[in-house]
């Protein structure tokens, strides 16, 4: 930044984000590092000198939903021709170049791995160049990217320690966007949580596209937490996502240990037929996730699960898809996300005969219905139990606060503005749609 630049007030940042958490958490230290270099964030585009998308390419569409985003951009850009404007994230990452030649407003096109070059690209699009990166750089960018003043922040955050997946499962465009599997060495993470504390978080995240094959130092997902845990200040602990083939004993045994692990699990399943399961590529049985789910609850009896689905895969047949709502009825999770299955452009999937869209809507309604009935179970099981809730948030009405149950349940009750960042023992009165309703005891 130059000396006339730092003279000026500060200059307006809008970020949006879609898709997963990981995105929050890369946006959040966009944030932060935009901030060094004299942005301030604001909740509206309008006004903005820079806006920031950060994408997501999970499923169909994305793309073309961020084409037409940019294209609402145009009369801003139109207006204030100094306005920048940058797509990040997956998007960003799998059309690279593309998006500059079908909206050359757009000023910089940078990718997941690219993030600490930021301070370096808004130089070079200061006096009207254009930037594109997409590489995947050796060095540990959130490390590089700066951090800013200790502002306080909410009780919960995430912080990511593990980016990349091995996997490749035949639907996912996860290994393409965001590279083999890297983990953060535990000791910047330790770092970054302590510093987290200090600025008011009391309950951290720990996320990964396949948190739990985290593995840096010969430390395993397992170590971080128990080291973690150890954190003074800090309360609570959760990660995801997790993939089945890599829940470790260790991992399992920290469930029914370590007491700042929270009692929930995101599993994804995907699908409940094992023939749907191979031709998935996702390496284990519906029985072998059954085995599995078995150990984990021995270890942490109230463990609340949670997973994803996809239906209409290629090849799906009827029965495949009973075999996914029998698991489901086996399993009873507590909260699940479901999905047609959307073609993504350079997965093995993309190119086989695809089950038609009408089949894929009504199996997609089946599943929700029955999943979210198990959901409604799960929060009535709840009612007239009193359990620690993290409080975060003021409420819809004034003098009541929204926490957080240790089973991921947004718990609304009475309770001073004051006790933000406080756990407190709350007695669940009634479950309504989609949280719970308690008070302080
Ligand atoms: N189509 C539909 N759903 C998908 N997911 C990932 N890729 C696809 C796809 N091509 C879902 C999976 C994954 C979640 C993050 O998104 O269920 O677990
Ligand atoms: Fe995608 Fe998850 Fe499979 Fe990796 S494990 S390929 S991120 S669905």
């Amino acid at each position: 930044m130059s000396d006339s630049d730092s003279a000026n007030a500060p200059k307006k940042l809008f970020i949006k984000t879609y898709g997963c958490q990981m995105n929050v958490y890369d946006s959040e230290r966009m944030g932060d590092a935009l901030g060094v270099s004299g942005y301030q964030q604001v909740d509206s585009p309008e006004g903005a000198d820079m806006i920031l998308l950060n994408t997501c390419h999970i499923r169909e569409k994305a793309a073309e939903k961020i084409y037409s985003e940019l294209g609402r951009f145009r009369p801003l850009k139109e207006a204030n021709p100094d306005l920048k404007i940058g797509v990040a994230g997956c998007v960003a990452q799998a059309e690279g170049e593309e998006i500059i030649r079908r909206q050359p407003m757009v000023d910089l096109v940078v990718g997941p791995q690219a993030y600490h070059r930021l301070p370096k690209m808004l130089e070079h699009i200061k006096d009207g160049g254009h930037v594109v990166d997409t590489d995947f750089p050796e060095e540990d960018k959130f490390t590089l990217l700066p951090r800013g003043p200790k502002a306080k922040r909410a009780p919960s955050a995430f912080l990511t320690v593990q980016e990349g997946c091995d996997k490749f499962c035949a639907f996912c465009v996860v290994p393409y966007t965001r590279g083999a599997e890297v983990s953060r060495p535990p000791a910047r993470l330790l770092d970054e949580a302590r510093d987290l504390i200090e600025r008011g978080v009391v309950e951290i995240t720990l996320l990964g596209q396949n948190v739990n094959a985290y593995e840096a130092d010969g430390w395993s997902l397992a170590r971080l937490l128990r080291e973690m845990a150890k954190l003074d200040g800090l309360e609570r602990l959760r990660f995801t996502t997790s993939h089945p083939n890599d829940m470790g004993d260790d991992l399992i045994a920290a469930f029914g240990e370590e007491e700042k692990l929270m009692p929930y699990l995101h599993l994804p399943v995907q699908s409940g037929s094992d023939k749907v399961l191979k031709a998935m590529n996702r390496k284990h049985t519906a029985e072998s996730y059954l085995r599995l789910l078995e150990r984990i609850r021995a270890a942490r009896p109230d463990i609340a699960l949670s997973g994803d689905f996809i239906v209409g895969f290629p090849g799906e047949e009827e029965a495949d898809f009973q075999a996914t709502l029998e698991l489901c009825k086996e399993v009873r999770y507590a909260a699940a996300y479901s999905f047609k299955y959307s073609p993504r452009p350079g997965t093995p999937a993309a190119d086989r005969a695809h089950v038609d869209e009408s089949t894929k809507g009504e199996r997609l309604k089946r599943l929700q219905t029955l999943l979210t009935e198990h959901q409604f179970d799960f929060q009535q099981s709840m009612v007239g139990k009193t359990m620690p809730v993290l409080l975060e948030r003021a409420g819809r009405d004034p003098g009541q606060m929204v926490g957080k149950s240790p089973y991921l349940h947004a718990v609304h009750m009475k309770a001073e503005a004051g006790l933000a960042g406080k756990i407190v023992q709350a007695t669940i009165l009634h479950s309504e749609r989609n949280s719970l309703a308690g008070k302080v005891v």
